[in-house]
């Protein structure tokens, strides 16, 4: 995407390319290509730095929340009625460059549109950053917006631990924030009128529907649940299988008893992550811990779901002699969008742009659906033509990427200009 967006003047704010460049190689691992930005971690800190001087490029009002959220305000942060847009920078292990960052960047580069339109904001407008809404460090998804939110209480968010045993408290510490100050925050919630997340699309449909926009009509209901398969330590080479007690077996059959039940629920069931003690080849594991992911249209149908993979889990065990103790980390209700919000931005994209834009539910989380609880929220999609996510290979088109930054740009406009 070319830098010269019509209309700035020159030695402006960099344009969509130079910001994308710019974020581009900050927390990438050179042996995977994909991006390790874990929260409070260096490479956090450096997607933060840029976040800040994108803020100081434009002029904007820069602010960190009480729970280490950047926001950046054109207008009066405290006027009340403003219309928030962005999204995340932290990703999840080897994650793409899309997730999250494309949110971001549009929201700066949208503003600067209107700028460039000459539209003149009648209301606040605010790109904000939430801090991890991947939750690959410290296994919960969307700390930052669900603190805010008031949807995690700040006590059970100091003591979550990352794999090394360090809490969340001491990670932000140790990145010069303050864990003690970490909170609801109703009154900054109460300034905001509307909150629009712009993300890359985590599926196929919009390219199925030759469609570079969408608007997002639900959140599927979403858990994480740690499955524990204890068993008993033992020699690989001298043990009679008859004799043991293992606990891999059970998990392998969890695993596969996971995807059947899903697809017969049309439901979605992953084991994605996994540790094993004591890991040797040569010893039968005495525990492996396996952490199921699992989403559904509706809360019954997860909820059965994942009752029907735990049954499968304690029968399998029983043959094994192997323990079986699961634990929910984390649930997210199903989110379904405010229809007034969602349809005022389809009508405000189609008036300039395309004749028709999808509607369309999601099962990936986002800060959006936290904060719909709160605030009146709505979701932008923009094509991504694999569907590939959480992996080096997400992509999207430049040609759709400006599409994405055209739609915000009206969008923001109807909301905050007019
Ligand atoms: C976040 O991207 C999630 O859906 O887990
Ligand atoms: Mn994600
Ligand atoms: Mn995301």
């Amino acid at each position: 995407m070319s830098d010269g967006t019509p209309g700035r003047p020159a030695g402006g704010p960099p344009g969509f390319h130079t910001m994308w460049r710019d974020l581009l190689p900050l927390g990438r691992s050179a042996a995977s290509g994909g991006y390790r930005r874990y929260a409070w971690t260096p490479a956090d800190t450096d997607c933060r730095a840029w976040f800040r001087e994108q803020a100081k490029a434009r002029g904007l009002t820069y602010e960190v929340d009480r729970n280490g959220n950047q926001w950046a305000w054109l207008g009066d942060p405290l006027a009340g009625g403003a219309v928030l847009t962005g999204s995340h920078l932290d990703s999840v292990p080897d994650g793409g460059a899309f997730d999250g960052p494309l949110g971001v960047v549009s929201a700066f580069a949208a503003l600067d549109e209107l700028r460039a339109r000459g539209a003149t904001p009648r209301k606040p407008l605010a790109v904000v950053n939430f801090g991890d809404e991947e939750g690959a460090r410290f296994g919960l998804a969307c700390v930052g917006s669900r603190l805010s939110a008031g949807q995690l209480t700040p006590a059970g968010a100091r003591e979550l631990r990352d794999a090394d045993g360090v809490t969340l408290a001491a990670a932000m510490e140790r990145a010069g924030y303050d864990p003690e100050a970490i909170g609801p925050d109703p009154e900054r919630l109460a300034r905001v009128d509307a909150f629009v997340e712009l993300h890359v699309e985590q599926g196929r449909a919009l390219d199925l529907q030759g469609a570079r926009v969408g608007v997002a009509s639900a959140i599927w209901p979403h858990g994480r649940w740690r499955f524990d398969f204890r068993g008993e330590a033992n020699h690989a080479g001298t043990t009679r299988l008859e004799d043991r007690h293992d606990p891999m077996l059970t998990y392998a059959n969890t695993v596969l008893a996971a995807r059947k039940k899903a697809r017969l629920a049309g439901a979605l069931a992953t084991f994605g992550k996994v540790a094993v003690e004591p890991n040797g080849v040569n010893a039968i594991a005495s525990l492996v811990r396996g952490w199921l992911d699992s989403r559904a249209a509706d809360e019954d149908t997860l909820a059965g779901l994942v009752a029907a993979i735990e049954q499968a889990a304690r029968e399998r065990g029983a043959r094994d002699g192997v323990d079986v103790e699961v634990v929910r980390e984390s649930f997210t209700p199903v989110v379904e969008f405010a229809h007034a919000l969602r349809d005022r931005l389809t009508s405000l994209i189609t008036r300039s742009g395309p004749d028709a834009v999808p509607v369309l539910p999601t099962g990936a989380g986002h800060d959006a659906g936290i904060l719909s609880a709160a605030v009146p929220t709505a979701m932008l999609f923009v094509r991504n033509p694999t569907g590939v996510s959480h992996s080096p290979a997400e992509s999207a088109d430049e040609d759709d990427c400006a599409a994405g930054v055209t739609a915000l740009a009206d969008v923001l406009e109807g909301l905050a200009c007019r």
